[in-house]
């Protein structure tokens, strides 16, 4: 990796703010001191925006405010000079119809509070799904100095004496309740063992999963990912993430410097090995997009294909994120890859390091946690991406999560038109289906829902959970939570929302999938398909005006992303003109 320090001392952009005697400089250094800050703070050393994430209804993200305070003690006693800027807390748990939609919209707010103020460089604090994406994305648009600290995972939860896991327990608690196994009662008393310390879900879910990516990417220390949100060392990571982000600005270490496209392989290689979210593809899609990278969803299965997955965590294992932490972490999981030859060994970090120096002395502490290759959950752990007649653009599915047995199948389609039919028509009895049917869930997609709600892992009918049947093919253009499991498919693009042959499958249609040979066909004569799609209506569609316009408006397919297509690429640092 060919990277070439920048001379310091230098004159950063900051001191177009600061740095003068002009009546500008004047009221911009003035205002300032109303907090007390000494003359000689304002000499030229690099200001470090902290972008805080923190929202008592980003519950995941409660903890960051104190957290930032060890990286504001980092950056002082590095020489910098730190200033905590809140930003769009797009939280997983509150936002309607769904955070997705926001994460676009946090990007571009996270873009333009760094380009517009007077930062040489950032802090990312963040934690929740789409917290770490979208400040990701929105830094990678400037192209200024960045680099990620997430808040770290919950403790684990327990209840009765079984581990209970963010959002998995959720999903079999609630299929419990449908097929008669537990009680309201226990289901409200296991509802506060789910969450017992302040962090992020405590599963690979997509919180854990793009912790992890930012770490694979390069974009945060070595070891950030799975630190426990209360452990100690989690304030020491903050710490030491101030005090590296100054050196980083005097040495111009920037996101296209780490975001490479290798780098992204790195990462798409980590997530088949972590068993990670789903979502990592669209939001690694998205945040190439903005590094001005060729990725694409051929990348995700070229690179994911060979990869086993060996982190046995939930959804797709056993254990949780503490127990990963103790494990050793990221670190053993990269070296493991590197030791594989499925490591660009070479990629830079935040660190000034490479990727191969940061891990390559990781030790494995427990090998029920990060197992043996030969003892891999899935061989093949990498995202799977289908296409065919269904999904000429692609569709993804996890192996990790899914059921060997479904991994090959034809079924009678079960369609429902929207997430309203959907919930409509699951509980009732009378509706015509059976574990060997593929359900169908149409216009849930970026445009359609809009959003791309997590809705892919359909809870299954009643009275087939009753026959103690736990998984069926599910086939959506939505999302699926990263803590979820089963045989989903999912981003099924194009949309039926914008036409997409998911939009004319019809109940009683013949569904192969085939995911060995990552096919995925509607069994009907391709002259019917073809009148069907030209037979299509779009669903009328009312953007209630504002952001819901934008959104709707500009919004791109899952298969590249689902960024607003006015958004990709990196505008970079510099203002168009004073603020005077
Ligand atoms: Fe915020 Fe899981 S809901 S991290």
């Amino acid at each position: 990796m060919t990277f070439e320090k920048a001379t310091w001392p230098r004159r950063l952009r900051s001191q177009e703010w600061y740095g003068g005697t002009s009546r500008d400089n004047i009221y911009h250094r003035g205002w300032l001191k109303n907090q007390g800050y000494p003359h000689d703070l304002f000499d030229g050393r690099p200001v470090i925006g902290i972008l805080n994430t923190w929202s008592d209804l980003t519950p995941c993200n409660g903890h960051l405010r104190e957290l930032a305070e060890k990286v504001k003690a980092g950056v002082w006693e590095a020489g910098g000079f730190p200033v905590e800027v809140p930003v769009f807390s797009a939280s997983e748990n509150t936002f309607r119809p769904t955070a997705m939609m926001y994460r676009n919209l946090a990007a571009m707010a996270v873009e333009e509070v760094m380009r517009a103020q007077p930062i040489d460089g950032a802090v990312l604090l963040v934690g929740c799904d789409k917290t770490t994406p979208s400040l990701l994305m929105g830094a990678a648009s400037t192209d200024l100095p960045s680099i990620v600290v997430t808040g770290g995972p919950m403790l684990n939860g327990w209840f009765r004496g079984e581990r209970v896991g963010s959002g998995t327990a959720l999903w079999q608690m609630s299929e419990d309740i449908k097929a008669g196994k537990m009680s309201q009662q226990d289901f409200l008393e296991a509802e506060q063992a789910m969450s017992r310390s302040s962090g992020t879900c405590n599963t690979m879910g997509t919180a854990s999963t793009m912790a992890s990516m930012a770490e694979a990417l390069g974009m945060a220390l070595s070891g950030n990912a799975a630190i426990p949100a209360v452990d100690a060392r989690r304030r020491v990571m903050a710490q030491m993430t101030g005090r590296r982000i100054v050196q980083m600005v005097k040495d111009d270490l920037k996101p296209s410097d780490i975001m490479t496209k290798q780098a992204f392989e790195n990462a798409i290689r980590c997530n088949g090995a972590i068993g990670g979210s789903t979502n990592a593809v669209i939001h690694l899609l998205a945040m190439a997009g903005r590094c001005g990278v060729d990725l694409s969803l051929d990348d995700w299965d070229r690179l994911g294909r060979d990869v086993p997955t060996v982190v046995n965590l939930m959804p797709s294992g056993k254990y949780l994120m503490e127990e990963f932490f103790y494990a050793g972490g990221l670190p053993v999981v990269l070296k493991r890859l590197g030791e594989a030859g499925m490591l660009h060994k070479e990629a830079l970090t935040v660190s000034g390091d490479t990727i191969w120096d940061e891990v390559r002395d990781a030790v494995n502490w427990n090998e029920d946690v990060i197992l043996p290759v030969e003892k891999a959950l899935t061989a093949s752990g990498g995202i799977a991406v289908l296409k065919g007649n269904l999904a000429p653009k692609g569709a993804v599915l996890k192996p990790s999560a899914a059921s060997p047995q479904l991994m090959q199948h034809r079924g009678r389609a079960v369609v429902f038109e929207d997430i309203d039919d959907y919930k409509a028509r699951i509980n009732d009895d009378a509706l015509d289906i059976d574990e060997t049917c593929v359900m169908v869930l149409k216009n849930c997609g970026p445009r359609g829902y809009p959003g791309m709600s997590e809705v892919g892992n359909m809870g299954l009918p009643p009275k087939v959970l009753k026959k103690g049947i736990t998984d069926m093919v599910r086939i959506s253009d939505a999302r699926m939570s990263g803590t979820a499991y089963g045989t989903v498919i999912l981003h099924t693009s194009p949309e039926a929302a914008v036409g997409g042959p998911l939009a004319v499958v019809r109940s009683g249609d013949m569904i192969e999938i085939d995911v060995a040979a990552r096919r995925l066909h509607l069994d009907i004569p391709e002259a019917e398909l073809a009148a069907r799609l030209a037979a299509w209506q779009p669903l009328p569609d009312q953007p209630s005006g504002g952001y819901d316009w934008l959104f709707r408006t500009h919004v791109e397919g899952a298969d590249t992303g689902a960024d607003l297509d006015f958004l990709k690429g990196c505008r970079g640092r510099e203002v168009p003109r004073d603020s005077h």
